[in-house]
């Protein structure tokens, strides 16, 4: 099959969350397959261009419809790590993706309507003909509308459509005049219940509602979640409308890329080991001590990595730092938030624990450090309000550290509890709470620092159930062959 994926982020190129992890492990898997990808992004100003092979312009007469006009766009090409990508850059005044940043402006849901309306203008003009058309997130929710309702009708031969929700809290809902902007011109006709009408603001269109309706698939990214989203009101809003699309909607676990997270291989960590020379994660222990400056002592490190953002569970974050310590554990925290104030409390926090040699905050993000963390800690906490997927928790357990999660989302279709599951003994891998409240949170880290020191060959069974489990892009790769295979018989 010949596969586009037309995104707002590409790992490690482009990354804010995973859903860069997921669009370049899921393109490569496909490509291993025997199947044609190409990958279409925004040719941001904030690039890791070292991470781009062979770079240049190959497309110089892209003109993208907008505003009744047209914005002059190139297109570059290049490899990101073998992955084949199409970069746009578009010539305005707007400078839309020369920012410094990939989020965070006035103007978000308006680069985005143009970024996918570039990239399908890119589709049709270079004559390319994909079976498959696969977009993320709502940053691209209009790719599907702009397909059937301008570049169908214009003769475009039609690929099928894939639409991806890594998250249904970022919708793009905006005023209706994106859709004049963009060039869905009978705006009543489209600013109607059954499109692309928001359904709670009735002066507002939704470009994540506009993809589930348009789109011939559409996933998120575990069936935990997706029953979730559509049946315990985890949809902000679009429950009805995936009710009526329930048909052409379903949830596939993200992978992790096992060449980039491999204890084995990791040019990261100092040393490598596998489930049978799991001695070596302690030595990779010992160096994220060294590293981070923490007491050499017997005690288990509970990690946190990731984006400190209230989906994330801060106030349990929090807790679970001050419980770990409170049962002779030291903690480790690595992540950052693009809130200021969220950023100032942890730095607070930070200097709170200055001089305690159990303790460390590292704040920023740093990709290399997250590395060491998932292979020199015992445990992970991810105490998340929701959790669509997580990848925190997979990667963790690659490098036999034991994941304590909350029980929701994808943290609840992957981590089996070591001691409540009615699961086979060696399929568990983990510690599971269901309240979000500390004392949740306690029963759960509780139990795994009592095991740690007192059934220290439990711990170790674990730890191995952990690192045989295969998280990799095999299976959800073939789920979504199976899809694209589906919706193209169809
Ligand atoms: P989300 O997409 O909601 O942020 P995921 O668990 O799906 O959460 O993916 C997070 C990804 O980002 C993981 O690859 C994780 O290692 C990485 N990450 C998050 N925060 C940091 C950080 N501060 N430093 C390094 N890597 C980080
Ligand atoms: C989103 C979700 C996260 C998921 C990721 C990749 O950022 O918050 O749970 O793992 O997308 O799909």
């Amino acid at each position: 099959l010949f596969v586009v994926h037309i995104t707002p982020e590409l790992a490690p190129v482009a990354k804010v969350g995973g859903l860069a992890d997921v669009v370049f492990g899921l393109g490569r898997e496909l490509e291993i397959r025997g199947n044609h990808v190409e990958i279409i992004l925004p040719k941001y100003d904030c690039m890791r261009y070292d991470q781009i092979w062979g770079l240049q312009r190959t497309f110089d007469d892209l003109w993208v419809p907008w505003y009744g006009g047209a914005i002059h766009c190139s297109v570059y090409f290049g490899f990101v790590h073998g992955r084949k990508c199409f970069f746009i850059e578009p010539h305005s005044q707007d400078n839309f993706f020369n920012r410094g940043a990939v989020y965070g402006f006035h103007d978000d849901i308006l680069r985005f309507a143009f970024f996918s309306r570039a990239a399908m203008e890119f589709l049709w003009k270079s004559g390319k003909h994909p079976d498959v058309i696969h977009c993320h997130d709502w940053q691209t929710a209009l790719v599907p509308v702009y397909l059937y309702e301008i570049y169908q009708p214009m003769g475009m031969r039609h690929p099928r459509v894939c639409f991806t929700i890594h998250n249904f809290k970022h919708q793009g809902v905006t005023g209706a005049q994106v859709l004049h902007a963009s060039g869905l011109n009978r705006p009543e006709y489209y600013f109607h219940y059954d499109r692309l009408r928001d359904n709670h603001n009735p002066h507002a269109i939704n470009l994540m509602k506009g993809g589930i309706v348009y789109a011939n698939f559409v996933t998120t990214v575990s069936p935990r979640y997706a029953m979730e989203a559509k049946d315990q009101g985890q949809a902000f809003g679009l429950e009805p409308t995936l009710h009526i699309h329930h048909m052409k909607y379903g949830g596939v676990v993200n992978g992790i890329d096992y060449d980039v997270w491999n204890p084995e291989t990791d040019p990261h960590i100092p040393v490598h080991f596998n489930v049978d020379t799991i001695e070596g994660k302690y030595a990779d222990k010992k160096a994220l001590r060294d590293r981070l400056l923490l007491a050499d002592n017997e005690k288990p490190i509970v990690s946190f990595v990731g984006r400190l953002d209230p989906q994330k569970g801060i106030e349990l974050i929090r807790h679970a730092l001050f419980y770990t310590l409170g049962q002779s554990g030291q903690f480790v925290l690595l992540g950052s938030s693009p809130d200021g104030a969220i950023n100032g409390y942890f730095w607070g926090l930070k200097r709170q624990f200055n001089d305690n040699p159990d303790c460390h905050l590292e704040i920023g993000y740093n990709e290399e450090l997250a590395h060491l963390v998932y292979a020199g800690s015992d445990m992970i906490v991810v105490p998340s309000r929701f959790e669509p997927c997580g990848l925190t928790q997979l990667i963790a357990m690659r490098y036999g550290t034991i994941p304590v999660v909350r029980e929701i989302g994808g943290l609840a279709d992957t981590v089996i509890d070591k001691d409540f599951s009615h699961r086979p003994l060696h399929e568990r891998n983990g510690y599971v709470f269901r309240d979000y409240d500390e004392r949740g949170l306690e029963s759960a880290l509780g139990r795994a620092i009592a095991c740690y020191y007192q059934y220290p060959d439990h711990f170790r069974e674990l730890m191995k159930n952990a690192m045989r489990y295969d998280y990799s892009w095999n299976h959800p790769g073939q789920d979504y062959l199976n899809i694209y295979d589906y919706i193209r018989e169809k």
